[in-house]
């Protein structure tokens, strides 16, 4: 089928291989050999906290709604034998530099004060100095002054909030009980919590959603001056609530309120960096040592987290539904730590998948695909790699910068499209054959 034919949203391309054609790696692989192995001076640090105050009805992310107490403290427990664990592993191949740094889930600032000093801790443990980028996720129930003082006075210098409407009734419809009064509470707070980063959330396409409160959402955001805006289309997954009810997430309307907001921001300053994010001309960008997604290494720590190597991307395993959530989190927080010490589930690259990643990560970036830089990296030329690539540049999706290849205006609104279109045979049969729970 021609790129141009059927839904521009089929699925958001932010890694590649997909978690879903993540299978049982046997024999395991041992953490220390596997990092040693890597390019170490720009490695980025992730934490995963799978804990939400909510489900929300559309999401599909890896966290379990309203964890009792004595069940995040024993998250926090094996979390921090993880990192006794892997600490060593990476140390078995001498020095490394993390460049960058975030925390993710779920909504991290579900812990209160005490249970963040406790992460950051478990971050310098792995290496994370202050003044190194440091990225944290919130909400707005949980966004309270006291957390956010711990999140910026430990480094933290952007805090992303997910506000997905300013119009209550549209987020009850997909149960985020959350008022919009809490916003703006939430909002503020970040704003007095001193000077760092404001990425905001958005979602269009939600289920009563109007081209007016679209444009208010958007207008109420831009009373803050987000130095980030990432504008989510809706998309309903199986086995979430929205899922379930058999919701439709409407092609025109998705694309209508696309196209609304990106001349509304570009109105308002702001560049466009890929489909969903949306930078603020004159914002302050990040500091420190740039990390490039597309080649270098990524630990995953906690429950839910991935992490990638060259050759073998492995996590946990995955699932939405509640009992199979819980069960991971189980088997999480009792695992040994012979078992914290070896990739046992993910994905192995081989040479041509290797390149694929950089590829399809590198397109569907602002920088482009660099060929030259592919030709010099991988020794081959990225079309006769991939003849899809062919394609893009008559179709009006992509034009030849000097270079590099690079999305057009009409490329990125079709993003979604393009990058599993360039997924390989084998990794779309995995993706197919997944049973998810
Ligand atoms: C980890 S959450 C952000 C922090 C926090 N958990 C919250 O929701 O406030 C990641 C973001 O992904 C987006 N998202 C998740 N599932 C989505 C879906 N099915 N369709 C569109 N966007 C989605 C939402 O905008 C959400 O804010
Ligand atoms: S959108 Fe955020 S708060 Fe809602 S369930 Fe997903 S991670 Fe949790």
């Amino acid at each position: 089928m021609s790129i141009l034919e059927g839904s521009r949203f089929q699925s958001y391309v932010y890694a590649y291989p997909h978690k879903t054609a993540y299978r049982p790696i046997e024999p395991a692989l041992p953490l220390g050999p596997l990092w040693a192995a890597e390019r170490r001076d720009a490695l980025f640090l992730y934490f995963h906290i799978p804990f939400c105050e909510q489900r929300c009805g559309f999401c599909n992310l890896f966290t379990q709604p309203v964890p009792h107490d004595d069940r995040v403290e024993a998250y926090l427990g094996a979390l921090e034998r993880q990192v006794g664990v892997v600490r060593r592993a990476l140390d078995e191949g001498g020095a490394f530099t993390i460049a960058r740094a975030a925390i993710g889930g779920g909504t991290p600032t579900l812990l209160d004060a005490r249970q963040l000093e406790r992460l950051f801790a478990m971050c310098r443990t792995m290496g994370y100095a202050p003044g190194t980028p440091l990225s944290v996720e919130t909400s707005p129930e949980t966004a309270l002054p006291d957390r956010l003082a711990v999140l910026v006075g430990n480094g933290a210098d952007r805090i992303s909030i997910g506000v997905q409407s300013f119009v209550d009734a549209e987020v009850k419809a997909v149960n985020r009980p959350q008022q919009v009064a809490d916003v703006h509470r939430a909002l503020r707070a970040i704003r007095d919590a001193g000077p760092a980063i404001l990425n905001l959330d958005l979602m269009y396409g939600l289920p009563g959603q109007t081209a007016a409160s679209w444009q208010g959402s958007l207008a109420s955001a831009l009373e803050y001056r987000p130095e980030e805006l990432y504008l989510y289309p809706l998309y309903v997954r199986p086995l979430t609530t929205l899922g379930k009810k058999q919701v439709e997430a409407v092609d025109r309307h998705r694309v209508e309120l696309y196209e609304a907001a990106r001349e509304t921001l570009r109105g308002a300053g702001y560049r466009q960096v890929s489909l969903r994010m949306f930078r603020r001309a004159n914002a302050p960008s990040a500091s420190g040592p740039v990390y490039c997604c597309q080649a270098d290494g990524m630990i995953g720590l906690g429950c839910g987290a991935r992490s990638y190597t060259r050759g073998v991307h492995y996590s946990s395993e995955w699932a939405v539904g509640a009992r199979g959530v819980r069960g991971i989190i189980d088997r999480y927080i009792a695992r040994t730590d012979d078992e914290f010490a070896v990739a046992a589930y993910g994905f192995v690259l081989d040479a041509a998948e290797q390149r694929r990643r950089w590829l399809i990560l590198s397109l569907l970036s602002d920088e482009g695909l660099d060929l030259a830089g592919y030709r010099a990296r991988f020794g081959g030329d990225p079309v006769a790699d991939i003849p899809a690539l062919a394609e893009l540049a008559p179709r009006g999706l992509a034009v030849h910068e000097a270079d590099t290849l690079r999305l057009t205006a009409e490329g990125l609104a079709r993003a979604d499209a393009i990058g599993p279109w360039l997924f390989s045979e084998p990794v779309q049969r995995l993706m197919a054959d997944y049973e998810l729970t």
